[in-house]
């Protein structure tokens, strides 16, 4: 197994073992971050405080995760529930943005980690912790987005990534488990997906999902029902938006976290967010992921509806290109990147109007906006139907519009056309 000083150090913020004395660990509870809490103690002789980041993610038993910290030897062991900071500061200006990335991934991972790594740096700052250490592999994006915040947020703190560094294989890290006592969940066999999680969605990447050729094999999924077991009743829900924070479903006015979950649910049961993506990573690699996201799915897509109901076609035609470059920002890990702050507050004006009643009706794997509203809607009723028009459209003004909106169309079309007659008959 490779030692901490082995490696090359490629980046000023890796940390010099010599240097460490306290570290500040990301500490999920799993197999993983247990080996490296014990591992950092041994190969650094470092002190560890761990933090384990609430945001949401289902079925956790956070009790469980601090009583392991402390047995594997943590100093201090750390539970922050960020659950409503996350939703109101990260998930929130998603939704405003549209964001997908690659256009179906809503980046319920890359939200995550800024936050999860500005927690850190204060905990860090807080127990008097030199170094940050995480749990990601040298492959993924995590470490892009965590190692980006900490640079950025405190440039003196060092960073260590053991499971980047040591090579160890799976079956080395259960036997080093082994040999320290550390409890291996779910037996020895390697889990099947590496999984993520929180109140925006869920991921699966690994393993028999890298078969391209495959459909994705059925013990993927865990949040969301299959479409074809989803009830055969169709289920109505009505979200209200005001300047584009979602603030109650079916008239309900409910606290952002509980109508992500409310909606997750919903969408869930109903077979609604699989998404089978394949995604161009930060790194260069490209990949598949199963995404389970049943709120993302629900609340995109009344968004979106609802924008494109107030805005004019020119606000329409221009926003998408700013969400486009959202939805990257977040992704590549550049959170702090000062056109995010800039993007948003084109994305907060555009967002003034947004306000209004969408309903979405759930139905085997499918949100479809069947109902919308707003005061604000760019819409008459009147103007749009076929009969006669009058006020402000004049039906008999049309064939001049017309004429003068092709000029250049037809212009080009006739003298490109006549030119490329002579160069064939010349
Ligand atoms: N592909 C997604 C992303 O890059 C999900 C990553 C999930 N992370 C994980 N450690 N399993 O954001």
């Amino acid at each position: 197994m490779a030692e901490p000083s082995d490696f090359p150090r490629t980046a000023t913020y890796q940390a010099d073992p010599a240097e460490v004395g306290r570290v500040l660990l990301l500490y999920s509870g799993g197999l993983d971050t247990s080996v490296m809490l014990r591992w950092i103690q041994e190969q650094y002789g470092a002190e560890i405080v761990t933090l384990t980041v609430d945001l949401g993610q289902p079925g956790e038993d956070w009790d469980v995760v601090v009583g392991k910290a402390r047995d594997l030897g943590a100093v201090e062991s750390v539970v922050v529930d960020a659950r409503k900071e996350f939703a109101e500061d990260y998930v929130l200006p998603a939704l405003k943005a549209n964001a997908l990335y690659g256009g179906g991934y809503p980046l319920f991972t890359a939200l995550g980690r800024p936050l999860i790594a500005k927690l850190a740096v204060e905990q860090a700052r807080a127990t008097g912790c030199d170094t940050i250490a995480h749990g990601c592999t040298g492959k993924g994006n995590d470490q892009v987005r965590l190692e980006a915040t900490v640079a950025t947020l405190a440039p003196d703190l060092k960073v260590i990534a053991p499971v980047r560094e040591w090579q160890m294989g799976r079956e080395e890290e259960i036997a080093y488990a082994r040999e320290h006592g550390i409890p291996v969940k779910g037996g020895t066999e390697a889990p099947p997906y590496s999984i993520d999680d929180n109140l925006w969605g869920r991921s699966s990447e690994g393993r028999a999902i890298e078969d391209l050729s495959a459909p994705p094999p059925d013990d993927v999924f865990n949040l969301v029902t299959a479409p074809e077991d989803a009830p055969d009743a169709p289920e109505d829900l009505r979200i209200t938006f005001e300047a584009g924070r979602p603030v109650a479903l079916n008239g309900e006015r409910l606290p952002l976290v509980d109508l992500l979950e409310r909606t997750a649910e919903a969408g869930a049961r109903h077979g609604v967010g699989i998404v089978d993506h394949i995604e161009d990573r930060v790194v260069g690699l490209k990949v598949r992921d199963l995404y389970e996201v049943p709120a993302a799915a629900i609340l995109i897509e009344a968004h979106r509806d609802l924008e494109k109901l107030v805005s004019t076609v020119h606000q329409n035609e221009f926003k998408h290109i700013l969400d486009r470059k959202w939805a990257y920002l977040c992704y590549s890990g550049l959170w702090y990147d000062p056109l995010r702050e800039d993007l948003d507050a084109y994305i907060d004006s555009a967002n003034r109007y947004v306000t209004g009643e969408i309903t979405v009706r759930l139905y085997k794997g499918t949100a479809r906006v069947v109902a919308r509203q707003s005061p604000y809607a760019v819409y008459d009723q009147s103007l749009a139907g076929f009969g006669e028009s009058g006020g402000e459209f004049s039906q008999h003004a049309s064939p001049g519009f017309i004429e003068l909106f092709t000029l250049q169309s037809r212009m080009a079309h006739r003298i490109r056309a006549a030119r490329n007659g002579e160069a064939d008959g010349g």
